[in-house]
């Protein structure tokens, strides 16, 4: 199996590169933010808990995202591999999964974390918010806040992927073929 954690800030292109890496390798999207907004457009238990927190840019707790996630992996049984993508964005998210993997015989074989800085990610949401309804983009306040909370709660976890030395950083500005080709060179050195 090949796993493989896409990270960075928000609005760092994580969605956008991991559609054009699953097709490269055969691999199953695993997104929290799609699987909450499903569940909130469903108006399921679940997303009516996630909106509160969605709404404001906050994290949703753990507990509940861990949940989804195990769901998630036991509905795609027997595939070549995953890319998570938004998950894990605690430290004890990243425990689990490293957990949950290793009973399950595998392991999470690279984390990519795009880099673009804060001007450019407030640009793309901003850009982003005109064409779509996400309402967590809507504000700029509420943006600032998600990229506030990804510094402070989120990117330490780039130290336990450092060191299991998984973590790779990757430029995430350009043409987004010029990043997929950057992506998949590290790929590639992992599988
Ligand atoms: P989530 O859906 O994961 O959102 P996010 O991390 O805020 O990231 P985005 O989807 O905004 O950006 P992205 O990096 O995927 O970039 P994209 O490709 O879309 O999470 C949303 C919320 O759900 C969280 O705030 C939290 O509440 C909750 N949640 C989710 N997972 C959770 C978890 N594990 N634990 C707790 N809570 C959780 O691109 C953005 C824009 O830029 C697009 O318009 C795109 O077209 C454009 N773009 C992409 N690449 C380029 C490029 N190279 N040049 C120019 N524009 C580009």
């Amino acid at each position: 199996m090949l796993n493989i954690v896409i990270f960075g800030p928000p609005g760092s292109g994580k969605g956008t590169q991991s559609k054009n890496i699953i097709k490269k390798y055969n691999l199953i999207h695993l997104s929290t933010g799609d699987i909450l907004r499903n569940a909130i457009a469903k108006k399921t238990p679940l997303g009516i808990l996630a909106k509160r927190y969605m709404d404001k840019g906050e994290l949703v707790p753990d507990k509940d995202v861990i949940q989804m996630v195990i769901n998630n992996l036991d509905e795609n049984n027997d595939q070549n591999g995953f890319i998570f993508d938004g998950f894990p964005r605690t430290q004890n998210q990243a425990e689990f999964l490293k957990n949950l993997l290793k009973e399950r015989n595998t392991k999470i074989n690279v984390m990519v974390t795009l880099e673009v800085n804060h001007d450019e990610l407030v640009k793309r949401l901003i850009n982003r918010s005109k064409e779509t309804d996400r309402s967590d983009d809507k504000k700029v306040s509420i943006i600032e806040n998600r990229i506030n909370i990804y510094n402070k709660q989120t990117a330490p976890i780039i130290e336990f992927y450092k060191k299991e030395n998984k973590y790779q950083p990757v430029d995430g500005t350009g043409t987004v073929d010029e990043i997929v080709e950057r992506i998949c060179k590290i790929i590639n050195k992992y599988k």
